[in-house]
């Protein structure tokens, strides 16, 4: 009995600790890491945060295709909202990939190393900014679209290979809250705050099954950030001009809350999903909050712009407003126009997404997600 009982001792305490590291692992431990000459594309959908120029190619007044858009880095408008490059093209080039083209850019046809959709003003509901930008669900299908011209150019075999290998870059959800207290407030009357992010994450969740359904597997998001004290959000009220706007602060918090409810429970429905979530609400409010620290001379006011924090998107003089104030260095700043960063603040938030720590890119990093096979 005594012998039994040692013996039995130890092993139940390997078996436990077996399974928690198990776990651990399965969080984000790899099986084989790629093999030198295999790359793994990136397919990038959503918002303004990650649009490198497809609103240049429809009819829109949300374009940055005009000075002072572009001026530090590609020293010509490029349509990204940024004085410089945005995280996918950081990502990318960590990745050791080419720069990842707008897949709206004519005679594109090359996606073996993927394809962006993202689109300024999107959202997640087909209604957010209906008109002006391509929705999320109508990215989807475009890349439905380049699935079947990989299949032609590959086969179905290889095809399938890359899509499992290629890691899907997804930032969406900003414009479908910013978009009812800005344009339409109809669209919240019928729904109570928990409702209506229920309504965001689930068309969100859609899209993403939808890409597992095609092969999709490793998958890097961000959270949706402090946008009360963003400056274009400053000016949507009369009343309280130049103050944070509050009235936005449950939604955003609800929604991050849902995401980072929603993605492990992904994890565990769908065999081989694997994610990054970049906490990028906690990486932003931390440099509006104390600037210096992170080498910043303003974390607040926007480069570019005009009115309280330069809140009013007139940055480049195009959108009515033809007078606007534009800062001598960009880099000083994290907002480059009244709702985007600068090129600088877009750099170390990648730097994040791509080596940092699980408590700000978990549970998996992206270099991690890359490393996959
Ligand atoms: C889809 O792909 C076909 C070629 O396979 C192309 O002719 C068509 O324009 C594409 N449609 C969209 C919406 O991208
Ligand atoms: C506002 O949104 C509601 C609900 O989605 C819609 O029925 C209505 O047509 C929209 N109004 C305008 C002016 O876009
Ligand atoms: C997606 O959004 C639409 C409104 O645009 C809504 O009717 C639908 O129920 C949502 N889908 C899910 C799965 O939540």
């Amino acid at each position: 009995m005594g012998i039994m009982a040692t013996k039995r001792f130890p092993l139940f305490l390997f078996t436990i600790s077996a399974i928690l590291l198990n776990i651990i692992f399965t969080a984000c431990q790899g099986h084989s890491p790629v093999p030198e000459k295999h790359v793994s594309p990136l397919f990038v959908f959503g918002d303004s945060i990650f649009d490198p120029g497809n609103n240049n190619y429809i009819n829109t007044i949300v374009k940055a295709n005009y000075y002072p858009y572009g001026e530090t880095f590609f020293k010509y408008p490029t349509g990204r909202f940024s004085d410089g490059r945005i995280i996918p093209d950081f990502i990318a080039e960590y990745a050791k990939l080419p720069l990842i083209p707008p897949y709206l850019q004519p005679g594109n046809h090359e996606f073996s190393y993927g394809v962006n959709f993202a689109s300024a003003g999107s959202g997640a509901l087909v209604e957010s900014n209906q008109g002006m930008t391509i929705d999320l669900g109508t990215q989807f299908r475009y890349f439905k679209n380049v699935t079947r011209e990989l299949k032609q150019k590959l086969g179905d075999e290889k095809a399938k290979v890359l899509l499992s290998r290629a890691v899907y870059m997804i930032s969406i959800g900003s414009n479908d809250y910013v978009f009812p207290f800005t344009i339409n407030s109809t669209v919240l009357q019928s729904y109570s705050p928990p409702e209506f992010v229920r309504l965001v994450a689930g068309n969100i969740t859609s899209v993403i099954q939808e890409i597992y359904k095609i092969g999709g597997r490793k998958f890097g998001f961000v959270n949706l950030w402090p946008l009360a004290c963003v400056p274009y959000l400053r000016v949507i009220d009369v009343e309280k001009y130049g103050a944070c706007f509050d009235q936005i602060t449950p939604y955003i918090q609800l929604h991050n809350k849902e995401i980072s409810k929603l993605l492990p429970k992904l994890q565990n429905e769908l065999k081989g999903f694997k994610y990054s979530l970049l906490d990028f609400y906690s990486l932003i409010k931390a440099r509006m909050d104390d600037p210096s620290k992170y080498g910043f001379k303003e974390g607040t006011a926007a480069c570019c712009g005009s009115g309280p924090y330069r809140g009013i998107l007139s940055c480049g003089g195009k959108r009515g407003v033809t007078e606007y104030y534009l800062c001598d260095n960009p880099s000083e700043y994290v907002f480059f126009d009244s709702g985007h960063l600068t090129d600088r603040a877009y750099e170390q938030f990648s730097e994040q997404a791509w080596s940092g720590k699980p408590s700000f890119a978990g549970p998996c990093n992206l270099k991690a997600l890359f490393a996959f096979n």
